[in-house]
């Protein structure tokens, strides 16, 4: 199989003028604080964020426990919680305050949120349209938590550039992997158990929902890189049996820790990402990219599949087909509404995919109608679309249960 080989050229200067930037951008602190919860009365008492307003009218929080207090008129959560594990598809502020590359608390992110957030988007990720259809509020990012009655709902760990292999990303500098990730998950319960006594906590844990995505970094910034060297040492097929090897112990440990409820998002058609139609000499998707991930997508379905029939009793996968809700709303992108599929709306050079979104820069004023928001992410509008294929849809997105079906067990 040809070797991919990804510009260095653009890649540094994306990185270089980054790095200048968004290490001099102002703290998010102003939009952050509209993930928690309702604020208690022990918080500082600063003045409502704009972003606030935004979001008061569709999201009312509910208990997490039936121990924990209930407020008034509210709307019916289908779980006690989300628990979300991932990379910048679903990061909604984790990395704003680590030293990377990899972050998107600039405008023009969050353009059509209120402001910038941290998350990878004009203004949702496919995690906030899950959490929103089951009843949830917003999940505050784990490096936004000070206090118990802030993970009432749940929390988000995510972080743009992680992947399933510890070295994935690197080149980024600071990013929290999946295993890190966990790790954080561990610090929640045990906070969680200090403030509610360990049995309520152990009660609920297996009710709550936990949402893992990880894959595609230890693609776009692990094995297509030549700097990894990744390629010299794997096929794509060995390259997706030692990440699904990995991603299984890592699962197992999340069961461990009492997680019963999983969703598992495989990764979507990536090389129709802008930043690789970029790279393509006739304008059309990578599909060398597309057969290099399809591996993995094979072997991730099949592992949960076991997992959850014989090895981890009790335990509930479902796996979410990105590759198939790709393929979907590519040939019917007309039908959902979107008439631009191979740009991004905010972006550089070629297919605005050379250099992605940068600090101030003027995004497309029509964002609904394309696919991608920048060189790597899709936009609000589709992260909407895919949030409900996944939680309403049939068996070919999401197997063998879509997420209401989960919810409901
Ligand atoms: C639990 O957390 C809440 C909210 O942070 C706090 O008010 C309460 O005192 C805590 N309870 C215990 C037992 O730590
Ligand atoms: C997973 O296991 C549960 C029982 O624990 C069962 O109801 C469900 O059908 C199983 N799913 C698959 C795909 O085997
Ligand atoms: C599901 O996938 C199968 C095979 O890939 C295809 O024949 C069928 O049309 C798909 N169904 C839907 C509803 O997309």
């Amino acid at each position: 199989m040809a070797r991919l080989r990804v510009s260095w050229f653009c890649m540094m200067l994306f990185l270089l003028t980054s790095l200048v930037l968004a290490q001099t951008q102002g703290d998010d602190d102003d939009y952050d604080d509209a993930f928690a919860p309702e604020p208690s009365p022990s918080d500082d008492g600063s003045p409502a964020p704009v972003a606030d307003d935004m979001e008061a009218p569709a999201r009312a929080p509910a208990p997490v426990t039936e121990a924990a207090p209930s407020s008034g008129e509210e709307r019916r959560a289908l779980v006690p919680a989300l628990f979300a594990f991932g990379d910048s598809l679903i990061d909604s502020g984790n990395n704003n305050r680590l030293f990377s590359f990899a972050k998107a608390n600039y405008l023009p992110y969050g353009i059509d949120f209120g402001g910038p957030t941290g998350r990878f988007s004009n203004a949702y990720t496919i995690l906030d349209q899950i959490g929103d259809l089951l009843g949830l509020p917003l999940l505050p990012p784990y490096s936004k938590i000070f206090n118990v009655d802030k993970m009432r709902f749940g929390v988000n760990y995510a972080s743009a550039a992680a992947g399933i292999l510890d070295i994935t990303g690197f080149h980024f500098v600071e990013r929290i992997p999946f295993s890190y990730q966990i790790k954080n998950f561990e610090n929640t319960l045990v906070s969680l158990i200090k403030n509610m006594s360990a049995p309520i906590v152990e009660e609920a844990i297996p009710k709550c929902i936990f949402f893992v995505g990880m894959g595609s970094n230890d693609y776009l910034n692990n094995y297509i890189m030549p700097a990894y060297f990744t390629q010299d040492e794997y096929t794509p097929q060995k390259f997706a049996e030692l990440l699904v090897h990995q991603y299984k112990e890592q699962l197992i440990k999340l069961y461990d820790l009492g997680a019963r409820k999983f969703i598992i998002a495989g990764i979507g058609q990536m090389g129709c990402i802008p930043f690789l139609l970029a790279e393509s000499s006739n304008g059309e998707c990578s599909e060398i990219v597309n057969q290099m991930v399809h591996p993995f997508n094979a072997k991730l379905k099949t592992m949960i599949m076991k997992l959850n029939k014989s090895e981890l009793p009790g335990a509930h996968f479902i796996f979410l087909d990105m590759e198939n809700m790709f393929k979907d709303i590519f040939t019917n992108y007309k039908s959902y509404g979107f008439s631009v599929t191979d740009r991004g709306c905010c972006g550089s050079g070629k297919n605005k995919g050379e250099v992605t979104c940068l600090p101030m820069q003027t995004p497309c004023p029509n964002r609904d109608d394309y696919l991608f928001w920048d060189a790597y992410h899709p936009t609000s509008a589709v992260n909407l679309l895919l949030g409900d294929m996944a939680f309403y849809g049939g068996p070919n997105f999401t197997f063998p249960m879509n997420i209401q079906q989960l919810a409901t067990l």
